[in-house]
């Protein structure tokens, strides 16, 4: 009689034990779907296109410069299902490896799934003083385009299920041909 009782205590307590673990199994398995469905993606920043409303250069061997107002078109594609909030940064631009130009950008959310597009005016400076000699500064003048580059870095945060931030870090970097007779940033390469 004893006996049998602690047998049915005991058949009890492994009955209840598996079913913890499997309740346990059958969670974690609803977890990892879940968050395989919603994993967090990196959202995309490129430059769709860019123009120049005013250029004014001069060529000359002695002291080559050029001034620019270029407006860059800018989309940032949110793929996640919430939403990407980014902070202050800038975008610059820069000729032979140096920057001529940059411009701030005021932090904002992409909403979920959808893409935001901005438009950043950047002023282009350059004298002799700060391009490399080992650019050809008035030779690239003189053949009508300039390579440029565009870079920005956003950096922000997706809200994954309103119960953690997930970090994400994203870059552009853009190479442009800037055309002096027809205003217009051709050849864009964002990598
Ligand atoms: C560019 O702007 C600077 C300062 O505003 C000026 O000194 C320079 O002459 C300008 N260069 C050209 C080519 O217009
Ligand atoms: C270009 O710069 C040189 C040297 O600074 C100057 O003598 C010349 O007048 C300038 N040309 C133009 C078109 O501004
Ligand atoms: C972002 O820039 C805006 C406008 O320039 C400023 O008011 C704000 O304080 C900045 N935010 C941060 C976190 O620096
Ligand atoms: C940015 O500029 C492009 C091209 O000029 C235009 O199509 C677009 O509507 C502009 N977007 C915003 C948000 O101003
Ligand atoms: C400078 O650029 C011009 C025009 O693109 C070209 O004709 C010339 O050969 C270049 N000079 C050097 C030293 O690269
Ligand atoms: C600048 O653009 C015009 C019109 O699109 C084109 O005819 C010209 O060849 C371009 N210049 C250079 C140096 O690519
Ligand atoms: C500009 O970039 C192109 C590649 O996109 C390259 O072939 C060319 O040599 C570059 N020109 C100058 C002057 O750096």
């Amino acid at each position: 009689m004893y006996d049998n009782k602690s047998l049915h205590k005991e058949r009890g307590s492994a009955k209840c034990f598996v079913c913890i673990l499997a309740s346990f199994v059958i969670l974690c398995a609803l977890l990892l779907v879940l968050v395989s469905i919603t994993r967090v993606r990196e959202p995309r920043v490129k430059i769709r296109s860019a123009t120049s409303n005013q250029i004014t250069h001069n060529a000359s061997s002695s002291s080559p410069s050029f001034n620019a107002t270029i407006i860059i078109f800018i989309s940032i594609d949110n793929p996640n299902f919430d939403v990407f909030a980014y902070e202050n940064c800038s975008v610059s631009v820069l000729y032979a490896g140096v920057k001529i130009g940059d411009r701030p950008i005021n932090g904002d959310k992409v909403s979920i799934r959808k893409t935001k597009e901005i438009n950043v005016t950047v002023d282009l400076r350059s004298g002799g003083d700060q391009v490399p000699v080992t650019a050809n500064f008035s030779g690239d003048m003189n053949s009508g385009r300039l390579n440029l580059t565009s870079y920005a870095k956003f950096t922000g945060t997706v809200r994954f299920f309103k119960i953690m931030n997930v970090k994400k870090s994203i870059q552009m970097a853009c190479a442009m041909k800037l055309n002096f007779t027809s205003h217009v940033l051709q050849n864009i390469q964002c990598q």
